[in-house]
């Protein structure tokens, strides 16, 4: 009998990846394999983000291509699954608008794909039911050295522009030894880092083996006892959530790496307040203050957005002198994007010129601090942990503490190995070393 084979695709954010692990490990249970290309599939899963329009766009052009695949399949054999977060904004639309898909799953319901692809009796799920999903989830290493690891998900937090809060639902922390019992497995089977992942990962507040809650600074500091891990980073904070407590761990967790994701969007009060983001750029200002009181060497990156609603000149330069003052290790910055559902979705009034002349002026910026940064480190000594092969024969690329890509040439597998790697060379996004 020919095995059974998925294909799944990532359209979004780390959360997006992890969720596909998962469900790649629900159905490697059931005796499929993996397959590399659509083409080879009988079930092919598109694993979407709603974030901004061109990633939802993206789906349906897939869809597209997906059809042409399935007309050459015997009907039956072939199933079109869409998971994410286009999956539960819409859902319905995607019924109507692409009646070739069979499923239709959210990602808080996806572990419910199994069942669902042997009854046929409903194709869509989109219930929030966090509490059963993790409980139904198998948790298989991805083979690599690093894994993520989701202990929070959801937003209460609705900034203006972002559909997150609808797409993943409220804010909800998963128990501390659930978390424990997830990473142990991963630790089994080789991995030295984990990533934990949560869209406001700092507003963690789970239940502890005490029946109380804890917060992320206990589960930093509870996980680093785990002798088999060597690293802890944590993604996507959110300002409010940073507490004197947690930035505290930056100095006295020496498992926790001195790498810090804390978006702003916007250097401009005015627009901080448009967007519902709960905080001033001094109130920013205070907690970089603070990290860097605590852990000096503390790199940090911020996500940005431009041309939102109603950004003067002004307001853009406020962003470009902020950027100049925190100076980051590296960014990530979006032309705004109008979301449906979303308070700010009726207002969208700059120009594309102009927003594509903000963006291409705060990149420059950006990618000019990221390139005197890693040049800073060239002579200097820096610990790397080396995860993969590179293109190049013996070539490996590992994640320095700041989390820069370092590659190096070895004739000694290096894959797996923590080395204090000298640093030769560097380029606009990468170091090279000498180990
Ligand atoms: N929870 C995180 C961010 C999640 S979304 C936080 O609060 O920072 C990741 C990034 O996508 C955001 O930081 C923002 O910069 C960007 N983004 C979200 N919605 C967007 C939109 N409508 N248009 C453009 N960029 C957007
Ligand atoms: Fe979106 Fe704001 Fe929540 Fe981040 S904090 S996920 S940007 S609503
Ligand atoms: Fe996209 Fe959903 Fe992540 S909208 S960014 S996949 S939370």
């Amino acid at each position: 009998m020919q095995k059974n084979k998925i294909y799944i695709k990532s359209y979004g954010c780390q959360m997006n990846v992890y969720d596909s692990n998962r469900i790649l490990d629900l159905f490697k249970n059931k005796d499929y394999e993996i397959a590399d290309d659509p083409k080879d599939a009988n079930l092919v899963v598109l694993n979407t983000c709603h974030i901004r329009e061109k990633a939802a766009e993206k789906v349906y052009s897939d869809i597209g291509r997906i059809n042409k695949i399935k007309k050459d399949k015997k009907k039956d054999s072939f199933k079109l699954v869409v998971a994410g977060c286009v999956a539960q904004a819409e859902g319905e639309e995607i019924k109507l608008r692409a009646p070739s898909v069979d499923f239709i799953v959210g990602p808080q319901s996806y572990h419910k794909l199994p069942e669902m692809l042997k009854t046929k009796d409903s194709i869509l799920s989109d219930e929030f039911t966090q509490n059963d999903k993790f409980k139904n989830l198998l948790y298989n290493s991805s083979g690599g050295v690093s894994e993520f690891v989701s202990i929070q998900e959801g937003c209460d937090k609705f900034c203006s522009f972002c559909v997150v809060p609808y797409t993943r639902g409220p804010e909800f922390s998963r128990p501390v030894n659930e978390i424990i019992n997830e990473i142990n497995k991963y630790l089994n089977q080789g991995v030295k880092e984990v990533i934990f992942l949560g869209q406001n990962v700092n507003a963690y507040h789970g239940i502890g083996e005490d029946g109380k809650t804890k917060d992320l600074a206990y589960l930093i500091n509870k996980v680093s006892e785990l002798e088999k891990l060597k690293r802890i980073r944590y993604m996507t904070s959110h300002p409010i959530d940073m507490t004197d407590t947690l930035i505290r761990v930056h100095k006295t967790n020496i498992k926790l790496m001195p790498f810090l994701h804390l978006p702003i969007q916007s250097g401009s009060n005015k627009i901080l307040k448009a967007m519902n983001r709960k905080h001033n750029v001094d109130f920013y200002r205070r907690i970089v203050e603070k990290l860097r009181n605590e852990k000096p060497d503390i790199a940090l990156s911020s996500d940005f957005i431009v041309g939102y609603p109603g950004e003067s000149d002004k307001d853009f330069n406020d962003t470009m002198k902020f950027v100049n003052e925190v100076k980051y290790v590296i960014a990530y910055s979006f032309i705004y994007s109008q979301r449906p559902g979303t308070p700010a979705q009726k207002k969208d009034n700059i120009p594309l010129a102009e927003k594509k002349a903000r963006l291409s002026a705060l990149q420059s910026l950006l990618k000019e601090q990221q390139k005197n940064y890693n040049k800073s480190f060239i002579g200097k000594k820096i610990e790397v942990l080396f995860d993969k092969k590179g293109r190049h024969k013996d070539q490996f690329i590992g994640r320095s503490i700041y989390n820069q890509s370092v590659f190096t040439s070895s004739e000694k597998n290096l894959i797996n190995k923590i080395a204090n790697a000298k640093i030769i060379n560097s380029t606009d996004f990468a170091l090279e070393s000498s180990v």
